[in-house]
């Protein structure tokens, strides 16, 4: 017996990366996973993989910068499961250079897949939450967004901006039982830019999906609202 039995996550930017060793949790907890991201190939493969080690799992492609393939996603999950449990913002991307060297389209990259792509998919799971009287969201955020750096001006401002939603979130619609969780996680190892840092002494996608499952398989009368997980020793 898993203790997300009979549970639907979904997780966003699930191909790859901490997306992906979070669907495997939730997988191995026994929730069926719907893993979401660009590249069919890829996600199809991480699909595979975790059905291959006999847990549930789908992928439903939609980029997240566009709000009609993220309804889409959301509400075919919702409509052919008949519920949501878990929605997993964690797709993310990021542009390191300082501001004056930064291009608009960069900035909206940035913007539109860390931020407004989390307003977006919770704007879309929320009336299914809030319907079935309880729900839990969890945000990857960043420790960028709590921390300040050179080169961070644009990656830093979508992180910050995420806490601040999040944390305004959280206030709002715990009336309904839905819990809003955000992880910042430090360097992870994992492709997601040549800035982060890599080898046994970083965190590792698994160490950010523990969190995520401690968080959500707590009661859920409880909220662990904010965890940070950072390399001891980096
Ligand atoms: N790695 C770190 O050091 C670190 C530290 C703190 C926080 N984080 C945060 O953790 C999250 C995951 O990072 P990661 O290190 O796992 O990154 P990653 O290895 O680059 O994986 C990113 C995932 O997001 C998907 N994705 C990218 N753009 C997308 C879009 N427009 N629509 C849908 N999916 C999209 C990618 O698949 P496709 O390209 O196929 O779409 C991939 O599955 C991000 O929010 C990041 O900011 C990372």
């Amino acid at each position: 017996m898993g203790k997300l039995d009979n549970h639907v996550a979904l997780v966003t930017g699930a191909s790859r990366g901490i997306g992906k060793a979070v669907a495997m949790a939730l997988a191995t907890e026994g929730a069926h996973v719907v893993l979401v991201a660009r590249s069919a190939f890829q996600l199809d493969s991480t699909s595979k993989e975790i059905e291959g080690k006999g847990l549930s799992a789908s992928a439903e492609v939609a980029d997240i910068t566009i709000p009609v393939q993220v309804e889409k996603a959301i509400n075919e999950t919702a409509s052919r499961f008949g519920r949501l449990d878990i929605l997993v913002n964690n797709a993310g991307m990021g542009h390191f250079k300082p501001a004056i060297d930064m291009t608009l389209d960069e900035f909206d990259e940035m913007w539109n897949l860390n931020m407004r792509g989390v307003f977006v998919a919770t704007k879309v799971a929320l009336p299914h939450m809030i319907k079935a009287g309880r729900g839990t969201i969890v945000n990857i955020s960043s420790l960028a967004g709590k921390n300040s750096f050179k080169g961070g001006t644009g990656y830093c401002a979508t992180k910050w901006a995420l806490r601040g939603f999040a944390s305004s979130l959280m206030l709002e619609v715990r009336e309904h039982n839905i819990r809003v969780i955000t992880i910042f996680p430090g360097s992870v190892d994992t492709s997601f830019s040549s800035m982060n840092k890599k080898g046994k002494n970083i965190t590792q996608p698994e160490d950010v999906a523990d969190a995520v499952v401690f968080a959500v398989t707590a009661p859920e009368r409880s909220m662990f609202s904010e965890i940070d997980v950072r390399p001891t020793n980096p």
